[in-house]
């Protein structure tokens, strides 16, 4: 099968200077695989959940059987997956619709998810690791009594519940009242928990494969267990990011050419963001869609501070090809007549790519072959790798984020002295 694979062609870096990291990325993985020694850890995650899809298909079936709606709720890590495979694969079938709640704090926002669910029978899946995380558990309270109101005793049959599976108030709460329930294992954090049940039931709810899913996880597992670099896409892009990153470049733009990653880019900023970004270090993660954004931030990614560079997600084989009709109006546009969509988008790719690397914004590029649960569990896989190298080679502890309870710490002391 062929493989993902990444073009440094235009990053501006050398092979020799992959040489020089072959300490630090052999410290780097030391570290990684000290920290997950005898337990399973995101490292072996989709091995070891391959085998098992039937127990969340069982799960799935279920909420299927009793719902028109389920709502989704988690935050963070807790959600940012399970959405971003949903929308990257967009399954043509929706037996069931979706909603992903708990996400913020907006009145408006879940008011419009409930209204939703009038007159539809609907299930909630809760996803949180702690279960202590305000955004979801205030949902969570607000869900839950809609189904008390509208089921009754009954209610519960209708609530599923994704967390710690040693610890933690929603691990009582299910235990107490007999909420079917699934495990985030302990010793893996919300941002890398996308193969565990976190993401595979909401994905398997939306029809997506979760074993071809898996399986592409489970097969970068393997291809990116090679220590040698030059063989180790993941090795390769942590450190080029890296070699960037001390050549002066502050910040990094996750693009596609396909608007349907774009919740991609939002995963991948919370992955790296909140993995890197600590001790003042770290590149800042951003993001753009383009062509859209090419009339937006292009003006600023061509002739603004070059303090940037840019990762481009290209899919080589597209999921729908258009081809541009025939038409005597003078619109002058029949140069490209009976021409791919496809194909002028590709020419805005490599047009942008030279306008870009000429311009001082060196590109990092991944070639996906196709839009599939296998490439997308192989990427996610990539990525994750990716990250947890990369944070170690700069400094960092990439599976902390001590910075994110800072304001939680705010808000509760201001919550503690409020009167309304
Ligand atoms: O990566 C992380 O650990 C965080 O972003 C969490 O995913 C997020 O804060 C939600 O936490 P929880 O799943 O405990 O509700």
């Amino acid at each position: 099968m062929e493989k993902i694979t990444l073009n440094l062609k235009y990053s501006g870096i050398e092979q020799k200077e992959f040489e020089t990291y072959g300490a630090d990325l052999s410290d780097a993985t030391e570290k990684m695989n000290q920290r997950y020694k005898g337990s399973l850890g995101w490292i072996s995650v989709p091995s070891f959940w391959l085998p098992r899809v039937e127990e969340i298909v069982k799960i799935k079936d279920q909420i299927s059987e009793q719902s028109d709606e389920v709502v989704v709720i988690g935050i963070g890590g807790s959600y940012l997956g399970a959405k971003t495979i949903i929308e990257s694969l967009q399954p043509n079938e929706k037996k069931i619709t979706i909603h992903f709640c708990g996400n913020n704090l907006s009145s408006a926002s879940i008011s419009a998810v409930i209204n939703n669910l009038e007159n539809r029978d609907f299930s909630i899946i809760v996803v949180s690791k702690s279960g202590s995380t305000i955004e979801p558990a205030i949902s969570f309270r607000i869900f839950r009594k809609l189904l008390k109101d509208k089921y009754g005793e009954s209610a519960h049959k209708r609530i599923f519940v994704i967390t710690d599976s040693q610890k933690g108030i929603l691990k009582e709460m299910a235990d107490q009242f007999s909420y079917a329930s699934l495990p985030i294992p302990s010793d893996i954090g919300g941002r890398y928990s996308v193969l565990t049940p976190a993401g595979l039931l909401p994905v398997a709810l939306a029809d997506i494969n979760i074993e071809e899913l898996l399986r592409g996880a489970a097969d970068a597992q393997k291809h990116l267990s090679v220590t040698n670099v030059q063989e180790n896409i993941a090795f390769q892009y942590a450190v080029t990011r890296n070699v960037l990153h001390k050549k002066g470049k502050l910040i990094e733009i996750f693009c596609n050419y396909e608007p349907r990653l774009s919740f991609l880019a939002e995963w991948w900023k919370q992955l790296f963001g909140e993995s890197e970004g600590k001790d003042h270090k770290g590149l800042f993660p951003a993001s753009a869609n383009y062509t859209t954004d090419l009339h937006s931030l292009g003006q600023y990614v061509q002739d603004g501070p070059r303090h940037l560079f840019e990762t481009i997600i290209n899919i080589k084989e597209p999921i729908k090809n258009l081809i541009i009709p025939e038409d005597d109006t003078k619109d002058g546009l029949d140069f490209v007549e009976g021409k791919s969509l496809d194909f002028i988008n590709k020419q805005a790719y490599l047009g942008a790519i030279k306008a870009h690397v000429d311009g001082g914004v060196p590109n990092i590029i991944f070639d996906v072959p196709k839009l599939t649960p296998y490439y997308i569990g192989y990427l996610i896989y990539t990525l994750e790798l990716s990250c947890a190298i990369s944070g170690y080679l700069l400094g960092v502890n990439p599976f902390d984020q001590p910075g994110v309870e800072q304001y939680k710490k705010n808000m509760m002391s201001l919550l503690d002295n409020s009167t309304s």
